[in-house]
């Protein structure tokens, strides 16, 4: 055998480089045999030539893979045959079709990476998504290759007596030696990306489902047995996904099986792995006592999503990675979809546009900005971004918004009947969208290949004689890495008109009032050039423009509202969208006043806004939810991308200024609706509920920001009797996040009550430690050391090191963004020696944690040099994973 010289410089992988495979694998034979501290990987490929390409030489991706055997229909290669380099196996096959066995062996044990097969905890499991199948075996570990597998796994049968892989079951038994088998066809021909296997010691629970043509589907989630007592709320979640995209994308499930296995140690939330869906515990186990409101919601939404993608992803898969934001984009809209059709529509919006304002419009801002579809990337772990999920998730909304509902549900039926079983591109699903619309998207390639936000800035003039009033829009887009200069986007910009009594009807120059519908509030306008004036008729006084309603598309609207106009949306627009909105700019309003008063200066809170919340107090029909996010200050991350100079120290104090004005002002009605909201009732999940706690939880902070003893005996109490863990953490919180001496104090006797109560239960656990990771009191990075060396620390799962590494980097403001005296200390150095002991073991999770640290450029000046030093020393190190060294070095060019 020849070895190729290992490539040590990092490559880069254009779009415009795609090209066909070499050959196609019309069928995948495997047989995995698992051994203590040993795996042995047979498979059997039956390849045949891809006539539209030349050459025949073939090249097949492996990696750590020791091979053992290999042969071409029978025959074992001669060492001369083939060449092996550190990530590829290439050899010259003879004949157009011809079946090529590999024997290989791994270490499942010692894998670290929580990509290939690794062992957590008592199972093996597999994370395929998205080149980790060939740290399986030689494969061409590409989408566009899709396979019909059969899996024939074996292990010893105390110690792994639950053996799965994709599809149905179709034989199983016993073996010498203590050992056993079982074998899995998958009759749906699929990517290798998309496979699993899972050996262990797990129970289950059962349930079935019937589908709309009648079919019985058994349903079936693993868990250790401990956890059994957790799964009813994903295996409810479960059986509503299928129903619901049964109802509204009539899609329908395609095996006699579907499991769910929750492992502990994973990189992600959850895999959408064939008939096999593998979940982070923390996306599927949920109780009362254990998990909060917001832990429900997220389980029920990622059952969903991993369902969903059933149809958009596995069914129809994606031709390359450029293409990601195809399944991705499109199942967070679905997933989206169904939970606002299973709460509440507005809430859920708001919570979306929430986390897209704050980190995605960050990641947009920054050095890893990237278009929906991407044109090049070094490493494809580093593109599971908010661009790709979330920000693809607007623009398929924008499509199904401007096509509305039945003509999408067309366009949508026509992608997956004309594309079911293949590998296609985001065009293939834009033009399955045009050809039943006939509308012309052209423009709208531009979402799918510029990065960057659009800043939408309007102006407006009303005309008190010719009774007009016209809208002036213009669209620009800063700068992003992949290119400077940026066309215009197709933007839907929904607006409203509103008077002193009420929505204004709206006619538009060329329209004729007669033959608008009668309802004519509510419009969309296409905005598709630089600068474009839209002139309304007829219209009577001067008008406080509603604008953006829905957040119809992800951009930064420019408009400048006075104050007086927000109090007047707040109190007269009929989209709750656009309320929430006028008070989130009310208080950016205050936040601004504060942070002009400079850290001693005096401020004081401009009246309207602690009279627009006395008013939403005072109405009894608003949404308890709404109304909680409402009450809920926009985050510091919103505040910091509003700026042009990062001072996140300014930020932090600014907004905690106005929290405690409106502490004061609002006392009265915060502690009445505390207490109203407190009388007991008993537990339940629904949306209502939910509402209900959120909203007295939001006013249980408010009431902690300077509580008097009588307040601090009401939260404790809280603490103490909460029988669920939605009320049981928000009252440690309240404390915890006090400023106050006497909550910091109870704050510090209560977590050490609620350790020893909660020891046991790794996800409360988990909570326990990111909440303590975000504590603002300072010291805080003593005590991050401190709870890295707490026993209930596993340096090597990914969801103890979010908790504590993320929470800290990504939620403790104060300390993080402590300088130190020397580069050596502070929140900047503590980050970057974590990336480095990290990136060893866990690259895709050291890589992640980068992220605070690449938005440098965007801080004043003592923060960005302190970071940009230390980034500087992380690309210095020899041993820098491709991951970190795609963000290091993008951050830095
Ligand atoms: N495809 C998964 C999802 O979004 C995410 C994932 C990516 C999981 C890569 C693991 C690895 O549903
Ligand atoms: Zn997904």
């Amino acid at each position: 055998m020849n070895i190729a010289e290992p490539t040590s410089a990092v490559q880069t992988v254009y779009l415009n480089d795609y090209q066909q495979p070499a050959y196609w694998i019309d069928k995948t034979e495997l047989e995995v045999d698992i051994y203590s501290g040993e795996t042995f990987v047979r498979s059997r490929l039956t390849m045949r030539k891809n006539s539209s390409i030349e050459g025949a030489q073939l090249d097949l991706h492996g990696e750590g893979l020791e091979l053992l055997e290999i042969a071409i229909d029978g025959e074992p290669l001669s060492e001369e045959r083939y060449v092996q380099g550190p990530s590829v196996l290439s050899l010259t096959p003879e004949t157009e079709k011809f079946v090529l066995e590999t024997k290989v062996r791994i270490e499942p044990e010692q894998n670290t990476s929580l990509e290939g097969l690794y062992r957590s905890r008592t199972m093996y499991c597999t994370q395929c998504e998205a080149e980790g199948f060939r740290k399986i075996t030689y494969y061409l570990d590409r989408p566009d290759v899709m396979s019909d597998f059969t899996t024939r796994v074996s292990a010893d049968k105390s110690r792994c007596p639950v053996l799965l892989s994709n599809g149905n079951l179709v034989e199983a038994g016993s073996l010498d030696n203590g050992r056993h088998f079982a074998t899995w066809h998958d009759p749906h021909k699929k990517p290798a990306y998309l496979f699993a296997l899972v050996a262990g010691d797990l129970a289950k629970v059962e349930d079935s489902f019937t589908t709309c043509s009648g079919k019985q589907v058994a349903l079936e989630i693993f868990v250790e047995e401990k956890d059994l007592g957790k799964c009813d709320h994903a295996m409810q979640s479960l059986k509503k996904s299928m129903q619901w995209d049964e109802q509204t994308y009539g899609r329908e499930y395609d095996l006699d099986i579907f499991m769910i296995v929750a492992v502990d140690d994973f990189n992600m939330g959850a895999m959408e792995n064939k008939g096999l869906n593998i979940f982070n515990t923390s996306c599927v186990l949920a109780s009362p006592t254990t998990t909060t409101d917001a832990g429900f919601q997220r389980v029920e939404g990622v059952v969903a999503h991993e369902y969903f993608h059933n149809w958009s992803g596995n069914r129809v898969t994606c031709r390359d990675w450029f293409q990601l934001s195809l399944k991705e984009g499109f199942t967070v809209y679905r997933d989206s979809e169904f939970s606002a059709d299973m709460g509440s529509r507005t809430v859920k919006r708001v919570e979306d546009v929430s986390l897209l304002r704050t980190h995605q419009f960050a990641e947009d801002a920054g050095p890893m900005a990237h278009p929906i579809r991407p044109s090049s990337y070094m490493e494809i772990s580093n593109f599971y971004t908010l661009t790709i999920y979330e920000k693809g998730a607007e623009v398929v909304r924008m499509i199904a918004n401007l096509l509305g509902p039945e003509l999408f549900r067309k366009g949508t039926d026509l992608y997956f009947e004309r594309h079911d079983g293949q590998a296609v591109t985001t065009e293939d699903f834009v033009r399955a969208m045009a050809d039943v619309s006939g509308r012309d998207f052209s423009q709208f390639d531009n979402w799918y290949n510029q990065a960057g936000t659009p800043e939408l800035t309007i102006v407006d003039a009303y005309d008190e004689n010719a009774r007009e009033y016209t809208l002036t829009v213009s669209q620009y887009t800063p700068a992003t890495p992949e290119c400077a200069v940026k066309k215009p986007f197709h933007i839907p910009l929904r607006m409203g008109l509103i008077g002193e009594a009420g929505e204004l009807a709206l006619t538009l120059a060329d329209e004729i009032a007669e033959d608008l519908p009668e309802d004519n509030t509510d419009r969309v306008l296409e905005v598709t050039q630089t600068t474009q004036s839209f002139v309304f008729h007829n219209v009577p006084e001067k008008p406080v423009p509603s604008l953006l309603r829905n957040f119809s598309a992800p951009v930064k609207l420019k408009y400048d509202y006075s104050r007086d106009d927000l109090c007047a949306i707040v109190m007269r627009d009929s989209n709750g969208f656009t309320r929430y909105e006028a008070v989130q700019s009310l208080c950016m309003a205050a936040i601004n006043d504060a942070m002009a008063a400079g850290e001693g200066g005096r401020f004081v809170l401009d009246e309207r806004l602690p009279r627009v919340y006395r008013s939403l107090f005072a109405q009894a029909e608003l949404d308890q939810a709404m109304f909680a996010y409402m009450l809920t200050l926009p985050a510091e991350g919103y505040i910091a991308e509003q700026q042009s100079e990062i001072d996140p120290q300014a930020i932090y104090q600014a907004r905690s200024k106005v929290k405690s004005a409106l502490a004061q002002a609002l006392a009265g009605e915060l502690e009445q609706t505390y207490r109203a909201l407190s009388v007991d009732v008993e537990y339940s999940a629904d949306a209502e509920s939910i509402a209900r706690r959120s909203l007295k939880n939001v006013c249980l902070s408010y009431l902690m920001d300077q509580p008097s003893d009588a307040t601090l005996e009401l939260c404790k109490t809280q603490f103490e009797t909460a029988t669920n863990m939605t009320d049981e953490i928000a009252a440690l919180t309240a404390m915890v996040m006090s400023e106050n001496a006497k909550a910091q104090a109870a704050a510090a006797v209560a977590l050490s009550d609620f350790y020893v109560k909660w020891r046991d239960e790794a996800l409360v656990v988990n909570q326990w430690f990111a909440l303590q990771a975000r504590n603002p009191a300072a010291g805080g990075l003593k005590r991050v050391n401190d709870l890295l060396q707490h026993e209930a620390y596993d340096s090597s799962n990914p969801n103890k090191i979010r908790a504590v590494i993320g929470g800290f980097c990504g939620g403790n403001t104060p300390n993080f963004h402590s300088l130190g005296e020397t580069p050596e200390q502070g929140g900047y150095a503590f980050l970057a020696q974590q990336i480095q002991q990290l990136d060893a073991k866990n690259p895709q999770i050291a890589a992640r944690l980068l992220t605070p640290l690449t938005r440098w450029r965007r801080y004043a000046p003592a923060y960005s040099q302190a970071m940009r030093s230390q980034l500087e020393a992380l690309l210095e190190m020899p041993s820098l994973s491709p991951d970190c060294y795609e963000v290091v070095s993008k951050s830095l060019a």
